[in-house]
């Protein structure tokens, strides 16, 4: 593993992945800024990861929903650590009830979609013009199995999480020409409260280890994995050496519409 300069911004850094992600990409060399909305779990997780390795942390408190709160942390970031070089859209809430759709409650469904989309979207807004101001940067949304599969009791989730595809694939487009790329990393099925909370994890035991979605991370920031910008990978699955040896063709690992067969007019 290369090590890495810059700074990291990784949204929901507080716990689970995102806590894995900023204590990881310290120790690889990044300054890391750590954003969630519980400012004294937050503040507790960066200072932890300064200690435990030396590096410059910063934490910000903010909602990813929220305009004017997301637009001043990455101002706060920039000002003191500097402009960012790597942006983790991390940070994301899963449908409470389990029920399905018609059941859900509607301000619980909207919200899970929200953070995902909403909170990814108001990011990379804020965070892109930046990096190409200086023709430099890498954004990665962290995706999920469902993102290709729908799931009846994660209905918002999924909506979610395949929405983070398209913001994936439309940033790539946008980004063609210059050094800035975006990327969806599924990290598999990692321990965390998350994970620990859903009725569909109760008794696994075949946890992915949280390294191996940093090491995805870790290359995408250190540009080992450039040719697979505006696509999904995953943690637990893919395996580093194969993707770096890889140039993906047409629309490998992209979301399409599949044909019924070769009479479909939509082929
Ligand atoms: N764990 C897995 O196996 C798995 C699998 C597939 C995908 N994922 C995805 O990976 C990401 C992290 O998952 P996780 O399991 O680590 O989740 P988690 O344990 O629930 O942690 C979520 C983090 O996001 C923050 N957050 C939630 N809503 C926010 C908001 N509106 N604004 C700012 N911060 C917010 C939380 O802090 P506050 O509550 O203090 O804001 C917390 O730091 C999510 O996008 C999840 O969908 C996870």
């Amino acid at each position: 593993m290369p090590e890495l300069e810059g700074v990291a911004l990784v949204t929901g850094a507080s716990t689970g992945i995102g806590r894995h992600l900023v204590e990881g990409l310290a120790r690889r060399g990044m300054a890391v800024a750590g954003l969630a909305r519980g400012e004294e779990r937050l503040r507790a997780a960066m200072a932890e990861v300064a200690d435990a390795t030396g590096g410059r942390t910063l934490a910000v408190a903010a909602d990813v929903t929220d305009q004017a709160s997301v637009e001043a942390a990455v101002g706060e970031v920039r000002e003191q650590l500097g402009p960012v070089d790597l942006l983790v859209n991390n940070a994301g809430l899963i449908d409470e009830a389990e029920v399905p759709l018609w059941e859900a409650d509607p301000e619980q469904w909207w919200d899970v979609v929200t953070s995902h989309l909403r909170g990814s979207f108001l990011l990379s807004r804020a965070v892109v013009p930046w990096m190409l101001l200086r023709d430099r940067g890498r954004v990665v949304s962290i995706a999920s199995g469902m993102s290709t599969r729908a799931n009846p009791d994660y209905s918002a989730y999924s909506v979610a999480k395949t929405g983070l595809m398209r913001i994936t694939e439309s940033l790539a487009l946008a980004l063609e020409g210059s050094d800035v790329r975006a990327f969806d990393v599924a990290p598999g099925v990692v321990d965390t409260p998350m994970t620990r909370s859903m009725r569909m994890w109760q008794g696994f035991e075949d946890w992915t280890p949280p390294e191996q979605v940093l090491e995805i991370v870790a290359a995408i920031a250190g540009g080992e994995l450039d040719q697979w910008s505006g696509r999904f990978l995953r943690a637990g699955a893919d395996d580093l050496a194969t993707l770096r040896s890889t140039t993906p063709e047409d629309t490998a690992r992209q979301l399409r519409l599949r044909p019924y067969g070769d009479t479909d007019p939509l082929a």
